[in-house]
């Protein structure tokens, strides 16, 4: 949205991304991170993400689809971008035309790259276990290193795994890595960029991996994790609005769609512009907002472009209210109310609530 005349955004802070990615990095100091910034940058802008990260130093950065690395290339000539997304074999010569890595994961792919007369460049994924992209068996990765050995405009980049409980299972975890590893074994000359850990693997894990050289990390860059361990990553992003109307129900008024709120006693209620479009889903009710640092329920159906909140006198008109960010309602307090994970609430805030940025500290 280019004009704003609602009093809603989603504030993002590009000086605690730069300092997010700036502890994730010391972790590991001889590894190098490639940046997820699929989904916009799981929400917060993946070209003002990728712009403060490009400054702070980071070079490569990931994406799922073709058309979130075109959205990169667009604007930033200078940066690896990797589709980590099924390729169909009708899109390589854009692949070629704006030199964008991918991903070759399966048979029909490897074909049609083999048969593709220009140059492309790509990694190999490998399926540890699973079960979603990439090849099953160390074979059939040795066979596509081997079939572009001597190919100079066909260039074998990278090999990569994911790992399906990096926030769980450490059993699973090193029955992937054992799978993942034993791949490489079976390679006189792996790639020159191997990769497995996520943001937990990055964490928990990468320190007891030792044959990789990067890493593929996207919540810890936005301020989360699946831990319960303070890593003293910032969330980037806060969820705000205004009260835009008071209303005092009389007892036994009812409020909003489908009417499943009765006042018992007289009660006021602050209406604030925003609802499910915007992606504050109707299992938000019965969550509460922050308003005053103070905590205020969400009752009521929420409707599609507002919704309600039981308040007290305190509370005036347009008075600021945060939806998700700190004291207390952050993702993983949402993500737990909405019985699913921080990455989800956070990809949910759709794209009609403004994205603005706070910038102080550039380097
Ligand atoms: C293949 C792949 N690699 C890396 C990531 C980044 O994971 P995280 O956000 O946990 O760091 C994802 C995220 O879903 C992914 O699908």
């Amino acid at each position: 949205m280019s004009e704003r005349y609602r009093k809603t955004w989603y504030e993002i802070n590009l000086d605690d991304l730069a300092s997010n990615t700036h502890r994730l990095r010391l972790v590991h100091e001889a590894r190098a991170l490639i940046a997820v910034v699929k989904a916009d940058a799981y929400g917060h802008g993946a070209l003002k993400v990728v712009e403060r990260l490009r400054q702070e130093g980071l070079t490569f950065f990931a994406v799922s689809l073709l058309e979130e690395a075109l959205e990169l290339r667009a604007k930033f000539k200078d940066i690896t971008v990797l589709v980590m997304g099924v390729i169909n074999p009708e899109d390589l010569p854009l692949l070629e035309q704006h030199d964008i890595v991918f991903t070759i994961s399966d048979h029909a792919i490897f074909e049609a790259v083999k048969a593709y007369p220009g140059a492309l460049r790509f990694h190999i994924k490998f399926d540890s276990g699973m079960n979603r992209l990439g090849f099953k068996h160390a074979t059939d990765v040795k066979k596509v290193m081997d079939a572009f050995a001597t190919l100079p405009h066909k260039q074998v980049e990278g090999l990569y795994s994911h790992l399906a409980t990096s926030d769980g299972d450490d059993a699973f975890v090193a029955w992937q890595f054992e799978r993942f590893k034993a791949v490489l074994d079976v390679l006189p000359h792996p790639p020159p960029v191997v990769h497995l850990s996520n943001t937990s693997a990055w964490l928990k894990h990468e320190a007891t991996f030792n044959s990789f050289t990067h890493a593929r990390i996207g919540i810890g860059l936005y301020g989360y994790t699946l831990e319960p361990v303070d890593y003293g990553l910032v969330p980037i992003g806060t969820l705000k609005t205004v009260v835009s109307q008071i209303k005092k129900l009389n007892t036994g008024e009812y409020l909003g769609y489908g009417i499943t709120y009765q006042a018992s006693e007289p009660t006021r209620i602050a209406v604030l512009p925003i609802g499910y479009a915007d992606g504050w889903i109707r299992q938000h009710k019965g969550h509460d907002v922050l308003i005053k640092g103070r905590r205020y329920p969400i009752i009521g159906n929420i409707c599609m472009d507002q919704l309600f909140v039981k308040i007290d006198d305190s509370i005036k008109l347009g008075e600021a209210v945060v939806l998700m960010g700190p004291g207390g309602l952050d993702a993983n307090a949402i993500a737990s109310h909405l019985h699913t994970i921080n990455y989800e609430v956070l990809c949910s805030i759709s794209s009609r609530v403004p994205r603005i940025y706070i910038e102080e500290a550039k380097p």
